[in-house]
């Protein structure tokens, strides 16, 4: 494998490379060798602008189907538009590649399936770019829920929303079923961090209700996961709020927060927890990259031929979650899992 060394092509001049393409860069045992994007100077500039000086070696191609055949090439990061990522995630598997995919890795859940399969026969991790999950302030959660101080987790609170500028409204210019819209913008985290506490269970239903812009797309929504036995997920989502991105943890015997979700790497994390016993804290934990994280949490994994901690069990979850909170919102009805094929 290269000198312990995993070495990189880029699928797509996308926006988010301003922050992974510098993470695969500065990442430890990784190495930037390619970049394509089918619009011709795209790739050109995004390397201009968010490559460093530390790799001026990057191959930059206009064909994406070369850069899935280049040899010399380890593994494969795809921050294309949400309805081609299951599609070229797949040509990179069939073509040896390991693939770190963004979110939302698919929007059907059978493609998940084909996904696993493939990656299976061609023995390569697959993962989906839930960044935020590498960020230690959620392995702190986990531990303050481990500890037993707030008890058995009984409810869960996330959001996740801002107020969409005129230059992103291209994200509502799709329908649902073609990845545009809230859902799969901002949504698919909103609930996978709902899923969180519950250590990423699937719920046994879920209900939900949204707002439509005139092409079909949804810009808000609220909605809740049954985990059984009275433990429920709230989660909501929109384009026309203040800014927000917390998680609620409340047990049988106290409560945590955790303020800022996604935090970047120069916004500090913040939790807090409190107990009916009166104990009440705020922690403030180191800043800390979460893309930086999660690229070398990927790169160990294929070196260690061991499984991500997202696995695509994982990814089938979310995907199967968000089929049927929209399945609810369409039909008006409780929908019960497992039921999307
Ligand atoms: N993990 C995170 O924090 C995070 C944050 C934001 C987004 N995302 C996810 O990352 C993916 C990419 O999001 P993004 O906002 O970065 O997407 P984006 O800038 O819209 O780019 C997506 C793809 O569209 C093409 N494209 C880019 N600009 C274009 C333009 N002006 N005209 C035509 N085509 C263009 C590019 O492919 P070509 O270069 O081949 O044309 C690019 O790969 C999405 O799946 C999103 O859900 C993740």
């Amino acid at each position: 494998m290269s000198n312990k060394i995993i070495r990189w092509g880029i699928l797509g001049a996308a926006r988010i490379n301003q922050q992974l393409m510098p993470a695969i860069i500065e990442a430890e045992q990784s190495e930037l060798i390619a970049i394509a994007s089918r619009r011709a100077g795209a790739a050109e500039q995004t390397l201009a602008s968010y490559g460093t000086a530390a790799q001026t070696e990057v191959k930059v191609m206009q064909d994406m189907d070369e850069l899935i055949n280049m040899p010399g090439i380890d593994a494969v990061y795809i921050p294309l538009s949400n309805h081609e990522h299951a599609e070229w995630a797949l040509k990179a598997i069939e073509s040896g590649k390991h693939v770190l995919c963004e979110k939302p890795m698919a929007l059907k859940v059978s493609d998940i399936d084909t996904i696993e399969q493939a990656a299976k026969a061609r023995g390569v991790v697959v993962m989906e770019g839930f960044m935020y999950r590498f960020h230690p302030q959620h392995i702190r959660t986990r531990e303050i829920m481990a500890s037993g101080i707030i008890g058995e987790v009984r409810s869960v609170r996330s959001c996740f929303s801002y107020m969409m500028q005129d230059a992103r409204l291209y994200r509502i210019a799709d329908p649902i079923a073609e990845g545009g819209g809230a859902m799969w913008d901002i949504g698919c985290y909103a609930i996978h961090a709902a899923r969180f506490a519950f250590d990423d269970a699937l719920p046994t239903a879920v209900t939900a209700m949204a707002k439509h812009a005139e092409n079909g797309a949804d810009i808000s929504c609220n909605g809740i996961l049954d985990f059984s036995d009275g433990r429920y997920a709230h989660f909501d989502f929109g384009f026309e709020h203040a800014r927000r991105a917390e998680y609620e943890i409340i047990g049988t015997k106290g409560g945590l927060k955790c303020h800022n979700v996604w935090a970047k790497q120069a916004e500090t994390p913040v939790i807090s927890w409190w107990t009916e016993a009166g104990e009440k804290q705020e922690e403030t934990l180191p800043l800390a990259n979460h893309f930086k994280l999660e690229i070398e949490h990927f790169v160990q994994c294929v070196l260690n031929r061991q499984s991500p901690d997202l696995s695509l069990e994982n990814a089938r979850s979310n995907c199967l979650i968000i089929n049927s909170v929209l399945e609810s919102i369409q039909t008006g009805r409780h929908i019960a899992l497992p039921g999307i094929p």
